[in-house]
């Protein structure tokens, strides 16, 4: 097989109950047009996931990335869970489907997209990550572990073949451009960035030299940026390839033993740690949350997917499960304050500059004092 594209295609096409899961009749459709699919000659394999209240696709097909061909059928299979959503009366139903219409790409229509076309290894490992109640920043913490800190990767230190390190490729959400940052040389520029997670989002990853072939992908949609209001958060997924000089498995995963604060727990204005969850039991709860996220691991065979399986569901991640447990203790007890709630610029879409709107007359300008004339 010359070369395969998987994409991680996420959306909340409707909560069940609220905006905790996705209802079972819905991934039973959702299945149902994967089969049509794969009937077909449009994709090779695919498999139905989800986390908390998005429902992704993971899919292998030969047509590139931004196919117009996937990307409708995408599309399609979206507006069809949309009308199971509305038969059930599920909520927000077809939240995430921003356009009226498929134009050709499903990218900045509201779906979270994640896609890189490769030339298949003989063997070809890679774990796909999907969260709900944060936003695409939360990714590059851990993908600034994985592929830049050899305290993280030891490999970066040991495999000679990693040894030349790898290149970031960072959006900027606001103003709509594009930086790469070639590690570890550019460490310090790329961290002057990076950490400013509602802006700046790691995009691709690329081998120093090879910027043909992404080695990770990652969805930067902000839905709130298209929309131009807030109309919920932009739960990400992301795709990352592994071993045979590229971080192990275990290195890839290592990050999420850490549960980060991130931001977009309960009405996207608050932070709280990222929960790793096993793929049954990804359904926020408490605070609407906290913020959590799964790991699917995939063997490719041919372009046929082998897998999922469910790594961030291993014992390992119990511990973590527990510190996430205890900083969501310490960060509630914030409640509207910050930094438990956003800054008020994150939350520029949201309801709280409407009541600041309203409340406008009751501040008066006061003089300036301490003024000499
Ligand atoms: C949605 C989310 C939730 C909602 C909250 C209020 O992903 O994070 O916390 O923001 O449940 O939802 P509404 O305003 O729809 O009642
Ligand atoms: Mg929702
Ligand atoms: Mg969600």
């Amino acid at each position: 097989m010359s070369r395969v594209t998987i994409s991680a295609i996420k959306a909340d096409v409707g909560g069940y109950v609220g905006h905790g899961d996705v209802h079972p009749d819905m991934l039973v459709e959702a299945q149902r047009h994967l089969n049509q699919a794969m009937l077909g000659e449009l994709v090779i394999d695919g498999r139905v996931g989800a986390c908390g209240d998005d429902i992704n696709y993971v899919l292998t097909h030969e047509h590139g990335v931004d196919s117009a061909a996937v990307h409708g059928w995408v599309w399609e299979a979206f507006e069809s869970l949309t009308e199971v959503a509305k038969r059930l009366h599920l909520y927000g139903a077809g939240q995430d489907l921003l356009a009226d219409a498929f134009s050709g790409n499903i990218r900045g229509a509201g779906p979270g997209v994640a896609e890189l076309e490769i030339g298949e290894r003989p063997s070809e490992p890679f774990v796909v990550f999907a969260a709900d109640k944060t936003e695409p920043g939360a990714w590059n913490l851990p993908l600034y572990k994985i592929f830049c800190d050899p305290f993280n990767t030891s490999g970066l230190i040991i495999d000679p073949k990693m040894h030349a390190g790898f290149a970031l490729e960072v959006h900027d959400l606001v103003e709509n451009r594009v930086a790469l940052f070639e590690c570890p040389e550019d460490l310090y520029e790329l961290l002057v960035y990076i950490g400013t997670t509602g802006r700046f989002v790691v995009k691709y990853v690329f081998r120093r030299g090879n910027l043909d072939e992404p080695v990770a992908a990652a969805s930067t949609s902000r839905l709130s940026l298209i929309a131009g209001r807030y109309v919920g958060k932009d739960d990400p997924i992301m795709i990352v390839r592994s071993q045979s000089g590229l971080p192990a498995v275990g290195e890839v995963l290592e990050p999420f033993a850490f549960p980060h604060l991130v931001a977009g727990w309960m009405r996207g204005s608050h932070n709280g740690p990222l929960m790793p969850c096993s793929m049954s039991a990804s359904q926020p709860a408490r605070f609407d949350g906290p913020p959590r996220v799964v790991g699917m691991g995939f063997q490719l065979a041919d372009g046929k997917l082998v897998g999922p399986r469910d790594l961030l569901g291993n014992a390992s991640f119990d511990r973590a499960r527990q510190i996430a447990l205890a900083a969501a203790d310490y960060m509630r007890r914030m409640g509207p304050f910050e930094p438990g709630r956003l800054p008020m610029e994150d939350m520029e879409y949201t309801t709280l500059p409407v009541v600041e709107a309203r409340l406008a007359d009751r501040w008066k300008t006061l003089e300036p004092t301490g003024a000499t004339a």
